[in-house]
């Protein structure tokens, strides 16, 4: 008799305990709401989708564990004391692989004894890691906690802009990137820098969709050759930090390696310039690194998170990603390690960092977040590594893309860890849509106005082709996303997208080109512009 592995279908993971039904809405209404949202998907209400892949982010289902440790949030303005244990679930889950101490069971398990919270919790040191704690984290702050990852993305280039004009206010400055998230891109470009994207080479390479479970070109890489080639032609001195986003969400949600991450890490050390991770989804990254990286096949998930980030100077990271929780980001750094030195020339960066937090976000132990959201994110940083749920994470992404490549639909392949894009220039081969058609967003309309579903397009739209150089054009992809909630939906839910996604590619001819018809200059105009489809009757 098989196994239960060795059945055709997945064991399954979880069972649901909280249901929300979907209202049934018709087509004249989700049409009507269009029109009168103009167009826009970020615009239109969610209540009334059948399916919602707009984002992962901060829209995935809570554990039981998360539901339960909101009671024990501590709403208190000075000192919370989820505050403590978040900090220590961050030295846990980046610094301690296999050991955590998981100081949050004091918490959970309403611990009494004073003297013991005082010495392992309240008021314990803490230095040399990416967490200070007790006086260290009052004389050299290094961990900042905010409300998402763009807050934390605009403490970091607001900071470090000034301090980089001061000391040579003639150059220009460039950050690159394996992909910069658009949040990341308009924080470096408001602050005066340039943001670049290394794309991999093998990015768009083909990938034979049966060999997704046996193996992974890991193309999130950073191309270290371009990279050791733009500093040395824009200088040093250009290039004050390097980043690396673990996934790479612009580049189709595709993994980094372990042997690109020291690679990357390898270049930046030679030239003394800090290396920082984007790490939004670094539990995903790591499970993909376990899977495919022959080295890092017997390391536990929680081991291979360690090791990678044992290669970084600091990171930003939004919460909301990788199931953590609802709300939440931060920023953190090596305690005086490269960045602590590279920046400090002209007085404690974390200082500097630590007043514009207080300034904008909230006092250090908060960052704008509530208590019970605090304890949210602890939580989830112990339950977003256990390799089961990530297991099952990946692999029903992996059946969407999968099932999709099927029905002929041109997806990026192999699927991400978080997400599944579809080509939109594959898409529209051997019909009349141009780039600047913005083919992309014409299907997303067409998908939601006949079935319900919402995608988001992150092409030549979202990533304002028509306003960039052709050097720049360079960066952009053609894509639209489906980001798929944590456990929120099922093999069920993915059949249905993948039925009408199929139906629309079908009819492919029929899919109306797009208009801006306002705003097509506001910065991240994705969010807020206003489209028009143009149909062939028209
Ligand atoms: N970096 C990456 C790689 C991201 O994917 C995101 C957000 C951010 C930074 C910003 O974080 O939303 O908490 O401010 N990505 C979401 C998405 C919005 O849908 O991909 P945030």
């Amino acid at each position: 008799m098989k196994s239960m592995h060795e059945l055709s279908v997945p064991v399954p993971t979880k069972r649901s305990l909280v249901v929300r039904s979907n209202k049934e809405v018709s087509m004249k209404q989700r049409e009507y709401a269009l029109k009168e949202t103009e167009y826009s998907m970020f615009s239109f209400p969610a209540d009334m989708l059948v399916l919602d892949f707009l984002s992962d982010s901060g829209s995935s289902s809570m554990t039981d564990l998360q539901w339960a440790s909101l009671f024990h949030g501590d709403e208190s303005y000075g000192r919370n004391k989820g505050y403590y244990v978040l900090l220590d679930a961050i030295r846990d889950t980046f610094e301690r692989g296999n050991e955590p101490q998981k100081a949050i069971n004091l918490i959970l398990s309403g611990e009494t004894n004073v003297e013991k919270l005082m010495d392992e919790l309240y008021l314990k040191s803490h230095e040399g890691g990416f967490v200070n704690g007790g006086i260290h984290q009052l004389a050299r702050p290094n961990a900042f906690l905010v409300p998402q990852g763009r807050c934390a993305e605009h403490l970091l280039f607001s900071t470090i802009a000034p301090i980089l004009k001061d000391r040579n206010p003639d150059i220009e400055y460039y950050i690159p990137n394996n992909g910069h998230f658009d949040t990341t891109e308009a924080n470096i470009a408001a602050n005066g820098m340039h943001p670049v994207n290394l794309f991999s080479v093998n990015l768009f390479e083909d990938f034979p969709s049966d060999q997704m479970s046996a193996k992974n070109p890991f193309k999130g890489n950073m191309d270290s050759k371009e990279l050791e080639a733009f500093i040395e032609d824009k200088g040093v001195e250009s290039v004050p930090l390097i980043y690396l986003t673990i996934t790479n969400n612009t580049a189709a949600g595709q993994p980094v390696s372990l042997k690109n991450i020291k690679t990357i890490s390898e270049i930046a050390r030679n030239y003394e310039i800090p290396l920082f991770f984007d790490a939004c989804r670094f539990a995903e990254n790591a499970y993909f690194i376990k899977e495919f990286e022959e080295e890092y096949r017997n390391y536990s998930v929680v081991e291979i998170v360690k090791e990678m980030f044992s290669y970084a100077d600091g990171f930003t990271i939004s919460f909301k990603k990788d199931g953590l929780a609802n709300i939440g980001g931060g920023m953190f750094f090596r305690d005086q390690g490269t960045f602590y030195k590279k920046f400090s020339d002209n007085g404690n960066i974390g200082i500097k960092l630590k007043e514009k937090q207080i300034l904008t976000f909230g006092n250090d132990s908060y960052g704008g977040l509530s208590g019970r959201a605090i304890m949210t994110i602890t939580v989830g940083l112990y339950e977003i590594v256990k390799e089961q749920y990530l297991r099952e994470r990946i692999r029903l992404v992996r059946e969407f893309a999968l099932k999709l490549s099927k029905n002929g639909v041109p997806v990026v392949l192999p699927a991400g860890g978080h997400a599944v894009y579809i080509n939109v220039e594959k898409f529209f081969e051997g019909t009349e849509m141009k780039i600047d058609d913005f083919g992309g967003v014409g299907f997303t309309i067409e998908l939601l106005k006949h079935y319900g579903i919402r995608a988001c397009e992150l092409g030549p739209f979202a990533f304002e082709w028509d306003k960039k150089t052709p050097e720049q054009r360079k960066g952009i992809l053609n894509l639209v996303r489906f980001a798929i909630p944590r456990n929120v939906y099922e093999s069920s839910h993915i059949d249905y997208a993948v039925a009408a996604v199929t139906e629309l590619y079908n009819n492919r001819e029929r899919i109306p080109k797009v208009k801006i018809s306002r705003g097509a200059n506001l910065r991240l105009r994705h969010f807020q512009s206003g489209l028009e489809p143009i149909y062939n009757s028209q």
